[in-house]
């Protein structure tokens, strides 16, 4: 078997963790390419509802392996706290392994990235605050620190203490000895968990094990193709996933891009469909659109179609899976972004960074509850319209729709890749 990617063809936040954990009844392995813990990925069973953070969203419905590959960063305080509180809500995590190779997120790393916000003043980037920028400079600098160091604490201590000034120098105040100190005793719990995931990957592919590389954060985020500098810090597009994890673009079999039947963002920079009226409260409220990680309201707006043609495009995405249609239920006339106004030249992180102005096609609600559909004849004909228009304009199948947060309110089509009983466990 191969690797099947699903990767956020937005700004983060599409529903990738309630995607994955359906697609994991399929697969042997859950991994995380890129990223940290500004992550946040829901998965809802029953009354019970997770918010994944690191810890692959697979690691609910149980995959054999949980990977948190090569180009992600680990903050470990936070992993220690993500395992236990999954352990507490009876979710097995003794195979979750995190690669010796991933960057550790120490304070400093979180220190920086608040200060550096402060420092931007009006200009914020509104990260997390996860300290995940800084944790990639360290990393591509070359001073970084990676989980497999952990195995020797001597000499963890020792690469952790070489940072000494250039932390001084960059004015953050930050005692040393409590950060190893810390470090030693979240290194025990998570020294368990570290080993070669490289091996463990090639070896359950070389067994005809699907595994599902779990994307983190989404298209419009990616630090070179997204909309930059309002950004994060790692690849978050497909690219990203050879790279995190280590395998080669034949391994792949499909790329499923996840959107959401309307667009929203968190943090600052520049949003062409962006509703600052009574329709965008009402898909914040109706979509229940606050962050996982921070909390903060999310910025909503009509669905832009411009900016997901680009996303099929750097991510070679063969299937869409489209969430939250039931959000849009409500609304009498539905809005969806089809070009924008003179952009002049260059790519479409600049033209939006212009300022670029949308030009929607409207198109008639359905104004009937589509959260009971189980089957595509079940959706109203006017949400098929719509979905048809979305494949029709990018030019690839729509393969799932989501109409609702829990496991259940999925409609699978028939010629979608990974079909609901791929896998007995
Ligand atoms: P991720 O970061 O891409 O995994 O997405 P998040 O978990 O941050 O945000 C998605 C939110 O929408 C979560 O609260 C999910 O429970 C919820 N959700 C996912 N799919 C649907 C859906 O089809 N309908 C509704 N109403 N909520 C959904
Ligand atoms: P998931 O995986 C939505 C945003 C932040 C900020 C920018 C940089 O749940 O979709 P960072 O802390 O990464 O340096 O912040 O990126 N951001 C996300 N927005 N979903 C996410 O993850 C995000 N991860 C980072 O809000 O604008
Ligand atoms: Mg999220």
């Amino acid at each position: 078997m191969a690797v099947t990617l699903v990767i956020g063809a937005q700004w983060g936040d599409e529903g990738k963790g309630r995607i994955v954990d359906f697609l994991s009844r399929g697969a042997h392995v859950v991994a995380r390419f890129g990223g940290g813990s500004n992550a946040g990925h829901t998965v809802r069973v029953g009354d019970k509802t997770y918010k994944l953070r690191i810890v692959p969203s697979g690691v609910v419905a149980g995959v054999d392996h949980c990977v948190i590959g090569p180009g992600t960063v680990v903050a470990p305080g936070q992993l220690v706290a993500e395992l236990d509180t999954l352990e507490f809500n009876g979710v097995d995590t003794s195979r979750v392994w995190v690669s010796d190779l991933a960057h550790l997120i120490l304070p400093y790393h979180v220190e920086l990235d608040k200060s550096a916000e402060r420092e931007r003043g009006e200009d914020a980037l509104g990260t997390t605050g996860n300290g995940i920028g800084p944790a990639y400079v360290d990393r591509v600098a070359r001073t970084g620190i990676r989980a497999g160091d952990l195995l020797d604490m001597h000499r963890a201590r020792q690469a952790l203490f070489a940072r000494t000034h250039a932390i001084r120098a960059q004015g953050i105040a930050i005692n040393l000895d409590v950060v190893a100190a810390e470090l030693e005793e979240q290194a025990e719990r998570i020294v368990p968990h570290i080993r070669d995931t490289v091996s463990l990957i090639h070896g359950e592919l070389q067994a005809g094990h699907r595994v599902i590389a779990e994307g983190a954060q989404g298209s419009l985020l990616d630090v070179n193709f997204g909309t930059y500098p309002y950004v994060t810090s790692s690849v978050t597009v497909a690219g990203g996933a050879l790279s995190g994890l280590g395998f080669g673009p034949k391994d792949v079999d499909y790329v499923i891009g996840v959107v959401k039947a309307y667009q929203t963002r968190v943090g600052g920079g520049p949003f062409p469909t962006e509703l600052a009226d009574k329709e965008g409260d009402e898909l914040r409220e109706r979509g229940a659109e606050f962050g996982v990680v921070t909390g903060r309201p999310r910025r909503c707006g009509w669905l832009d179609l411009v900016a997901l043609r680009y996303a099929v495009q750097i991510n070679g995405i063969t299937h869409l899976a489209i969430t939250k249609l039931d959000v849009l239920d409500t609304f009498y006339q539905i809005s969806v972004c089809t070009a924008y106004e003179d952009t002049g030249k260059g790519s479409l992180p600049f033209a939006i960074a212009r300022g670029a102005r949308p030009v929607y096609d409207a198109m008639p609600g359905w104004l009937k509850t589509t959260v009971a559909a189980r089957s595509w004849e079940d959706l109203p004909f006017n949400a098929r319209e719509y979905l048809k228009f979305i494949e029709s304009y990018v030019g690839v199948p729509v393969a799932y729709v989501s109409v609702g947060p829990e496991r259940n309110q999925i409609i699978v089509r028939q010629d979608a890749p990974i079909g609901s009983a791929a896998r007995v466990r």
